[in-house]
């Protein structure tokens, strides 16, 4: 039994890594297993709202009555979220989006030319879909609240706190302790205008339904069904 505390509502979720093409073979990606994020759609949809899951290459089963849009890379991603996003009243970003993409995916495979001299990659940078969403006029005017993460190695709650700002979010949610990737439990330290508030260690799963109900008890009153 789960309190139905987003009864009406309707969430979108960002998960796990994004995948930036080199060539048709490869890539570059990261170790993001994007079972956090699954386990906040899961928890969402279990405390009633409607939840759609934009999740990069992961391997793991889509939580029942969520719906799911798979992408490969950030600029997919920024994109599947955005033409969701007019629906939407929560917007969740989990995924561990790759900060660069190569510039100019090569439509060959990329060989050895026998002179030694590896490839040069040049690299540009990817859009910052959660502050690209965190602008737009329906976050501005208050009917969307987005909801941030940061995975630091150091000063969590300073840099937590500077990325909230930065990001104009008005929730921030910390990864509390090292190498959360991959494994099933966690601690998050939630950082917010009126202060920090911690989620002690816990599996991911009961984390998840513990952040949706604390999401829930931050909407703003034009945002309650
Ligand atoms: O700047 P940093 O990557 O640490 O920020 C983490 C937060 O921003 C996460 O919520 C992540 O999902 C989001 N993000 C994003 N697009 C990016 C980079 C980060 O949505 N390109």
């Amino acid at each position: 039994f789960a309190p139905k505390v987003l009864a009406g509502q309707q969430v979108l979720v960002t998960a796990g890594p994004t995948f930036e093409a080199i060539d048709p073979v490869r890539g570059i990606t990261n170790h993001s297993s994007g079972k956090m994020g699954f386990a906040i759609a899961r928890a969402a949809q279990e405390a009633g709202a409607r939840v759609t899951l934009v999740a990069g290459p992961v391997h793991l089963p889509t939580p029942e009555g969520v719906r799911r849009i798979d992408v490969q890379s950030a600029q997919q991603m920024l994109e599947a979220v955005e033409r969701s996003l007019p629906e939407y009243g929560i917007f969740i970003a989990t995924a561990a989006v790759a900060d660069w993409r190569t510039a100019n995916v090569s439509e060959q495979k990329l060989k050895k030319d026998g002179s030694g001299q590896p490839p040069a990659l040049q690299f540009v940078e990817n859009p910052d879909i959660l502050a690209t969403v965190a602008r737009t006029a329906q976050a501005q005017a208050g009917t969307l609240y987005c909801v941030g993460f940061a995975a630091e190695s150091h000063d969590l709650e300073a840099n937590a706190q500077a990325k909230r700002l930065r990001k104009q979010v008005p929730l921030l949610v910390g990864n509390i302790g090292p190498a959360t990737f991959g494994k099933d439990d966690n601690a998050l330290l939630l950082i917010d205008d009126h202060g920090t508030t911690e989620l002690p260690h816990a599996s991911k799963r009961v984390l998840a339904q513990q952040l949706v109900s604390e999401i829930a008890r931050r909407l703003p009153d034009t945002q309650r069904a």
